[in-house]
C-alpha cells in the first residue's frame, strides 16, 4: 500500500503553526535561566528541519546551532535500537542545550538521545518538540515545550515525511480516515 498527497487532509494549518511558534518562542527564552548566549539548539535531522529554522528565528541572536541524525533500525518499536548517523560538532559540557524534535511518538528515540547527551555533561537539558502522539507512548519522556499534541494518525508536512516525500508541505496533513 503506497499512499499520494490526496489520501491526506489537512490537521494544522500554517496560520495555527506561526500563532503556535510565536507562543514558543516567548515560552523557550522565558525559560532560560542564564544568557542565551549559552543555549545550543540542536536539531534532529531530518525531522526537525522546518521547525526549528521557523524556531530559531523566535530565539535571540546569540543563541548558536548544532544538528545530529539518529536513525532506527527495523524492530525499533520493540527494541528502542536507535544510533547516531552523525552527531554534533561541538561538546556541549556546560551549555543549555534544548533539543527540537518534529514528533515524539512513541518516545524511544528521544529517551535514547536524552541518556546519551545526558552523559556528555550540559548544564541544562531540555526538550521541544513540534507533535506528541501521547496515545503511542512506549517510554516517556519529559517535553519542555510542545506544539501541538495529536490524535493517534501518521502526518506529515513541514518537516515530517511519507517515505521521504512532502517535508516541504507548509503545514500538517494527516491521513486520512479509511
Ligand atoms: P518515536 O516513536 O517517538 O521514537 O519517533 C521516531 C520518529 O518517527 C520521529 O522522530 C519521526 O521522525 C517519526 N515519526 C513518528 N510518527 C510519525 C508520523 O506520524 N509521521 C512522520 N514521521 C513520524
Ligand atoms: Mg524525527
Amino acid at each position: 500500500m503506497s499512499y499520494t498527497l490526496n489520501d491526506f487532509e489537512p490537521l494544522i494549518t500554517r496560520a495555527k503553526l506561526d500563532e503556535r511558534l510565536d507562543q514558543l518562542g516567548v515560552e523557550i527564552v522565558a525559560g532560560l535561566d542564564r544568557g542565551p548566549e549559552h543555549l545550543v539548539v540542536v536539531g534532529v535531522l531530518k525531522g526537525a528541519l522546518v521547525f526549528m529554522a521557523d524556531l530559531i528565528r523566535r530565539l535571540p541572536p546569540t543563541i548558536t546551532c548544532d544538528f545530529l541524525r539518529l536513525s532506527s533500525y527495523e524492530g525499533t518499536e520493540s527494541t528502542g535500537t536507535v544510533r547516531f548517523d552523525f552527531d554534533l560538532t561541538q561538546p556541549i559540557k556546560d551549555k543549555d542545550v534544548l533539543i527540537v524534535e518534529d514528533i515524539v511518538d512513541t518516545g524511544l528515540t528521544m529517551s535514547f538521545l536524552l541518556k546519551a547527551l545526558e552523559v556528555r555533561g550540559p548544564r541544562s537539558i531540555k526538550l521541544c518538540t513540534l507533535l506528541h502522539k501521547p496515545a503511542r507512548t512506549k517510554r516517556d519522556v519529559p517535553i519542555a515545550h510542545l506544539g501541538f499534541t495529536i490524535p493517534d494518525r501518521f502526518v506529515i508536512g513541514y518537516g515530517l515525511d511519507y517515505e521521504g516525500r512532502y517535508r516541504n508541505l507548509d503545514h500538517i496533513a494527516a491521513l486520512r480516515p479509511v
